[in-house]
């Protein structure tokens, strides 16, 4: 589609920039920039929390109960980030019926890189060579668990804001294999990606004006070890990290907030709070600060009316996030709101585990995937992004439109009731074969193909010069060999 702001660039130089600007000013005023489809992607193999406790020897629950975790995605050597991007972008193009022509931005959040220069983007340009479109804005994004929403926030950008936008949609692909070496943090793993549709007229709509964001320099979690898939993690400042840096964002999301809205903020008027999900148990926490942030703006409201005295004076710093009294006080008080507006969003989390940059939106898919368009009306949705490093913003979706055909519902749970359950050692060993090969050339991966999803693109070869080649699982019923030969005759 040749856009207004196109035809503008041919009258003259002053004209120009006023009908520019004008068509940029109904252009911020008019449209609801958003989120118009999801495609949620994940490995078929997984284990069980529980069988994990038992093989690592922890005291029982210490996963289940005491990270609020169920499963974890994992995958052989057959899958890395680009296949799992692959499968995931290709996915949502198709289900979306999205013609690559009209596709003008495409941006890749991930940490999983496979290579330091050369984008996870530019392997996806592959999928438009039929369509000849090759001015596709975007490379990838990355910084810890973050680079998925930078990339939505360029996305967002570059359709309110950029004189290059011609009314072509953005797609935004996130996500990670999130894999530890043995010891505390690997029960907090996973895997899994996400692929967003973003443009105007969306049903789900990025609040403008009101985004919060903090960031510091800290050493958390970071990867400085570049022969490895492991990050170098403190566990505990990590924790204590996300949640400074929730009360940071909250802070000026409440600023921006009472500027736009002309009304202050709290936790009730989000109608549901999302959050970056390494583990289940950090976000009922972090609802539970959220709480306890308000509460101590506003003591008095009638809602902390059984809150102790001595919780009073105790600030937002580590005197506050380090009380586990004070955080159990809160987390009792949220205890009903927690499960109807945080709960609908943990499914995908729970069940995976981390999927680093996919996290936050496989938060949302979940809550789509439980609730239905009609309930969502009108709704706002809270999501906190944290990355490590540490990078965190928090930013509101209003819903404005049917979520019914944006979201993979009844495909989420189909999928998941899909996979194919593997033991805690058959998940070390997996484990083990990538540390050993994930840095090999001219090497054939081993896993088994047969443990994938149809459709799924999968890592054939990866030649003497470290280029990796890509075929396609069969699509279940429909064979898409057309689309195999693309991939191989470019691979
Ligand atoms: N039954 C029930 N609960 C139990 C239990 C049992 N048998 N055993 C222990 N627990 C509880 C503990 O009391 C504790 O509860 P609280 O959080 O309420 O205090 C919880 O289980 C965890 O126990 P520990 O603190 O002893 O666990 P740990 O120190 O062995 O490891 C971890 C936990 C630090 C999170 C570790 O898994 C880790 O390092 N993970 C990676 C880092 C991470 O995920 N950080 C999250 C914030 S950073 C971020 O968000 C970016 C990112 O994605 C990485």
């Amino acid at each position: 589609m040749l856009s207004a702001i196109n035809h503008c660039r041919v009258l003259t130089a002053p004209v120009v920039t006023q009908q520019v600007r004008a068509m940029s000013t109904i252009r911020k005023n008019e449209r609801n920039i958003g989120i118009k489809g999801i495609e949620v992607y994940f490995p078929r193999t997984y284990v069980a929390q529980s069988d994990l406790e038992a093989y690592d020897g922890v005291s029982a629950g210490k996963y289940t109960k005491g990270l609020e975790q169920q499963a974890m995605a994992f995958t052989s050597d057959r899958e890395d980030i680009t296949s799992m991007a692959l499968t995931s972008f290709t996915n949502l193009m198709r289900n979306n019926d999205v013609d690559y022509k009209d596709v003008g931005f495409l941006s890749v959040g991930t940490e999983t890189l496979v290579d330091k220069s050369k984008s996870t983007k530019s392997v996806l340009m592959q999928q438009f060579s039929e369509s000849g479109n090759y001015d596709v804005q975007g490379v990838d994004s990355i910084n810890a668990c973050y680079g998925g929403t930078a990339a939505i926030m360029n996305a967002i950008n570059y359709i309110e804001t950029s004189d290059d936008y011609d009314g072509r949609d953005a797609v935004v692909v996130t996500g990670d294999i999130a894999v530890y070496e043995k010891g505390a943090a690997r029960p907090s793993g996973g895997a899994g990606i996400v692929s967003l549709l973003i443009g105007p007229n969306a049903p789900l709509a990025y609040d403008r004006g009101v985004t919060g964001t903090h960031m510091e320099h800290v050493h958390d979690f970071y990867k400085p070890v570049l022969n490895s898939e492991y990050a170098v993690v403190d566990g505990h400042l990590s924790i204590d990290c996300y949640l400074r840096a929730l009360a940071g964002a909250y802070n000026t999301y409440k600023q921006r907030y009472a500027r736009v809205h002309g009304d202050n903020f709290s936790l009730d008027k989000a109608d549901y709070s999302l959050f970056h999900c390494p583990f289940g148990k950090l976000v009922r926490t972090s609802y539970a600060w959220l709480a306890y942030l308000d509460y101590v703006e506003r003591p008095a409201d009638p809602r902390f009316s059984g809150v102790p005295d001595k919780f009073m004076g105790l600030g937002i710093g580590a005197e506050a996030y380090g009380n586990k009294e004070l955080l159990l006080t809160f987390r009792d008080l949220v205890k009903s709101d927690y499960e109807s507006k945080v709960v609908p969003s943990l499914l995908l989390n729970q069940q995976l585990g981390n999927s680093y940059t996919g996290s936050l939106y496989m938060s949302l898919a979940s809550l789509l995937s439980q609730k239905s368009s009609a309930e969502l009306q009108q709704k706002r949705i809270n999501m906190f992004s944290y990355g490590s490093g540490m990078a965190a913003t928090l930013f509101s979706l209003k819903v404005v439109g049917d979520t019914s055909k944006i979201a993979m519902n009844d495909r989420v749970h189909e999928k998941l009731a899909q996979r194919v359950q593997m033991s805690a050692q058959e998940f070390t060993d997996t484990l083990d074969l990538r540390e050993r090969t994930h840095n090999l050339n001219d090497y054939t991966p081993v896993g088994d193909i047969g443990m994938l999803f149809p459709g799924s693109y999968y890592n054939e070869y990866i030649d003497s010069k470290y280029r990796r080649q890509y075929k396609q699982v069969p699509l279940q019923g429909t064979v898409d060999y057309a689309e195999n030969e693309k991939i191989l005759s470019q691979a």
